[in-house]
């Protein structure tokens, strides 16, 4: 099937993994709105898509994932009629928040502002050595739109979220992977291949096993233990239903690659 076209990003699926490269190298890949708005399409037609197993978020070029928000559309003043269509829009963002696949963000060189806030919302995050990240609004006098404010310190802890939001400012690669704000640092001509290698590893899993694995963290945070437990019981409880299960075990013991159905 032909890939969609779109304008500010690019959007290729092959072996079961989907990679969304954010697409203006120009601007250090700076999300305008035509991007944010496509985006959300493409997450809308990925999530929807039984044969993309996982997804990989990248960002063209070496220099970044994403310089934030596109600050040339600031200096529009917002009319109060316009915000409230943006309040009521659906956000990628959202769209991701419910994305059965996992979302891994590779990320080279800056992620600030809009684009940590993608990385966030991505499940998995690959930097680069030399990447920085940070929630630098408030350097522009305003605060993260996108989730930040509320991703960040579930991720990163409350003190260390302010420490970042507040001053705006940008931390080394390294640093963001001792505060758990990214799960790998590896060189930068190393990052989408090592993200690639994750994304291969991951679809090759029995495709609902997968799902469930994602929905069973994922709506489990925000719920009490028990309540999380009792999800998780209900999803591994259906998995036992499955071919897919039978075929896991069987495979297991006659000592050969697994075939699964996806049922
Ligand atoms: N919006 C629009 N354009 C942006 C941008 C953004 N968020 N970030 C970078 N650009 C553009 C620059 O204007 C420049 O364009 P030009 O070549 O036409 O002048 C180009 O991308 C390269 O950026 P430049 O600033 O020259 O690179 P640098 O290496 O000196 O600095 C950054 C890189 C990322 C530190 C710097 O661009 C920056 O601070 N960007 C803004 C980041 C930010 O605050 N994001 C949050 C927005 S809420």
């Amino acid at each position: 099937m032909a890939e969609p076209r779109y304008e500010t990003i690019r959007s290729e699926t092959a072996d079961g993994v989907a990679t969304i490269t954010l697409d203006r190298p120009d601007v250090l890949n700076a999300m305008n709105d035509a991007m944010r708005r496509e985006l959300t399409r493409c997450f809308a037609d990925l999530s929807g898509d039984d044969d993309v197993r996982v997804v990989v978020v990248t960002g063209a070029g070496e220099r970044a994932f994403s310089a934030g928000a596109d600050i040339r559309e600031f200096v529009e003043p917002l009319v109060p009629v316009r915000f409230r269509e943006q309040r009521r829009r659906l956000d990628f963002r959202q769209v991701m928040d419910r994305c059965p696949q996992p979302i891994i963000a590779a990320i080279r060189g800056y992620a600030l502002g809009g684009g940590l806030e993608l990385a966030l919302a991505c499940d998995i995050r690959i930097a680069s050595e030399d990447a920085q990240l940070g929630l630098t609004e408030v350097n522009l006098a305003i605060i993260p739109g996108g989730g930040g404010t509320q991703r960040l310190p579930r991720l990163v802890g409350r003190g260390k979220a302010l420490e970042m939001i507040l001053t705006g400012a940008r931390l080394p690669a390294g640093e963001a992977l001792r505060i758990g704000l990214v799960e790998r640092v590896v060189p930068p001509a190393e990052v989408l291949p090592a993200a690639m290698q994750l994304a291969r590893t991951l679809a090759d899993k029995a495709p609902v096993a997968l799902r469930y694995a994602k929905e069973a963290v994922v709506k489990g945070l925000p719920l009490p233990l028990a309540d999380g437990l009792r999800l998780e019981g209900d999803l591994s409880t259906l998995l036992r239903t499955t071919e897919d299960r039978l075929e896991g075990a069987r495979a297991f013991l006659e000592k050969r690659r697994p075939r699964w159905q996806g049922q």
